[in-house]
């Protein structure tokens, strides 16, 4: 069967403030963008995911939308962006944009409607509901963003109703119920379609359907928050009915020709996913899971990954596609979180790489990993602007915790570590911008930047682009049938790609010590080209052999 484009994608996202500033105010931009698409292009990468770049008051960097149509003003405007999409186009680069349909910005036009009185027109595109006899919140459903006081549900004065929002108190959840809600969603979907946009990144996109009734969360045992309030993800996600919508959203907008889906899935597990996207159900393209990148998890090990892929595998081979990635713009920085950020911090920096790159799906990459970019330590919460990290440091140092303690706790897992301006050169502010970053550079800038790893021919840059083009010129990364070998051993992955054309082997150190590499009788026995390594000092013929701390290597398989 023929493919499609983005079976056979790379992918790269893009966290627009953060990425290159053109104009000095402290903001990354679409022309910033523009001017950086060459070394995109020689990186690899052909699918460019853009993190919200619409008009938004910037709550939480762009997920809280004012305006779907109109591009946030301090990055451009729908004229530059029609040029950059244009331009990608022209190198090969298509283009998908991040779409955040669960909620908007409290300062949406709609919103403003909404709250002015039971029967304006756009009442209804948000979910409100009374108070209880007593003024409280309708139910004990608890929100995600909770700074300190848990509810999901916000009391409007003027529209003298609560109102449902599972993210912040700025970003009210949209009410799919409601017909003119969704023909509205869709016109914009397809004016975006109309645009150029080669597709959608969908936020949340598992939460759209609510528990209808909004019943109390009856969890046990709750995980409540100190005001009684109950995080209970069955209550807004994989609801019975969200099936339906997608299918809607699919018949009037992502069912378009060429147009790519992928959903960010949120409570979406292995044995649920393929209602999601096995093909003929007619919903998504795919989805991505946060079984190996939360950034609250602990490091994986080799054994966490070869299961996480194995189960995964099982599905994919039924329908759909998958992604790989270890970090996006909500994570930790790959390499610290997963690798190590020491003496081994390229090598291990690679491993990561070369695992994500050839097992099944389609790759994304985050910006600044093809550089080795570490996570952040700031001296101060005055520092921080991620509402994960600040909201949770208040409620702690409320609870009687010290300052320092309060931030130990929080720093490591924020998601700030992910945001720090890209890394260009060894210039002031790492070369990100003239002016005052918005967010600071993260200190190490001057061992780790772009300029450095093009003028290293070793570097993890270079190797990015070797891993890239693997698949561009080996089919078994994008089609092989993964196969894992020596599935007891506690640090070495060893796994195969094979498809009708050929087979390709991968052997990884997954871990900062020496260790002995066994093979077994099926795989001594072939002959072995090694066509990719990150430790090229050693040996290239396949055989036993210790193995060096973070050593990873691709291999061509003759039978
Ligand atoms: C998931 C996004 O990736 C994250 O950055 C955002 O805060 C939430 N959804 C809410 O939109």
């Amino acid at each position: 069967m023929e493919r499609k484009w983005w079976q056979e994608a790379v992918g790269y996202e893009i966290y627009c403030k953060s990425f290159c500033d053109s104009d000095g105010d402290g903001l990354g931009d679409l022309r910033g963008v523009i001017s950086k698409l060459p070394v995109l292009k020689e990186l690899g990468i052909t699918c460019i995911w853009f993190a919200p770049i619409y008009a938004s008051p910037q709550a939480d960097n762009g997920y809280d939308v004012a305006d779907y149509e109109s591009i946030e003003p301090a990055y451009g405007d729908l004229t530059v962006f029609k040029e950059l999409l244009d331009t990608a186009h022209s190198m090969g680069i298509r283009v998908i944009m991040d779409m955040v349909l669960n909620h908007s910005s409290d300062e949406h036009r709609w919103f403003r409607e909404s709250r002015k009185s039971k029967d304006n027109p756009y009442r209804n595109y948000y979910i409100w509901q009374p108070p209880k006899a007593d003024g409280s919140e309708p139910n004990n459903w608890g929100g995600y963003f909770n700074e300190g006081n848990g509810s999901a549900w916000q009391y409007d004065e003027m529209a003298g109703e609560y109102y449902l929002h599972q993210y912040g108190i700025k970003m009210p959840d949209l009410n799919w119920e409601y017909r003119p809600l969704r023909e509205d969603i869709y016109k914009m979907l397809n004016f975006w379609l109309d645009f150029g946009v080669d597709g959608f990144r969908l936020d949340v996109i598992s939460r759209l359907k609510k528990m209808p009734g909004f019943p109390d969360s009856k969890k046990e045992p709750a995980k409540t928050d100190r005001n009684g309030f109950v995080i209970d993800r069955s209550m807004c996600t994989d609801v019975e009915g969200i099936h339906d919508i997608l299918r809607e959203l699919n018949e009037r907008a992502f069912g378009r020709e060429d147009c790519m889906t992928m959903g960010e899935g949120a409570g979406i597990t292995s044995a649920n996913a393929l209602n999601y996207i096995a093909p003929e159900r007619k919903e998504l393209d795919c989805v991505y899971h946060f079984e190996l990148a939360s950034r609250t998890r602990p490091a994986i090990c080799a054994a966490d990954f070869r299961s996480v892929q194995k189960r995964w595998a099982e599905v994919w081979k039924k329908g759909g596609w998958s992604i790989q990635y270890l970090s996006n713009h909500d994570s930790r920085r790959q390499v610290s979180h997963h690798g190590e950020d020491g003496i081994y911090r390229t090598r291990s920096a690679k491993l990561l790489a070369t695992l994500l790159h050839t097992s099944p799906g389609i790759p994304f990459i985050y910006q600044g990993e093809e550089i080795g970019m570490v996570d952040v330590r700031f001296d101060s919460i005055e520092d921080y602007n991620c509402c994960y990290t600040v909201g949770p440091y208040r409620a702690l140092v409320e609870n009687g915790y010290s300052p320092e303690d309060a931030l130990a706790e929080v720093a490591v897992k924020s998601r700030d570590n992910a945001r720090t301006p890209y890394q260009w050169d060894d210039s002031e502010n790492a070369g990100f911008t003239k002016g005052k970053p918005w967010l600071k550079v993260n200190p190490r800038y001057r061992e780790i930047n772009l300029k450095k790893d093009l003028a290293a021919p070793d570097s993890i840059f270079r190797y990015y682009q070797k891993l890239i083009a693997l698949r561009h010129l080996h089919p078994a990364v994008v089609e092989g049938e993964l196969s894992f070998y020596l599935e007891d051993h506690p640090q070495i992955l060893c796994y195969t790609r094979s498809c009708e054309a050929e087979t390709l082997l991968v052997i990884a150190n997954f871990g900062p010590t020496e260790a002995e590499l066994s093979l077994p009788e099926k795989l001594s026995s072939c002959r072995a080209e090694r066509i990719l390594t990150n430790c090229p000092e050693t040996a290239p013929n396949l055989e036993s052999r210790t193995l060096l701390p973070w050593e990873a290597a691709v291999y061509r398989l003759e039978a």
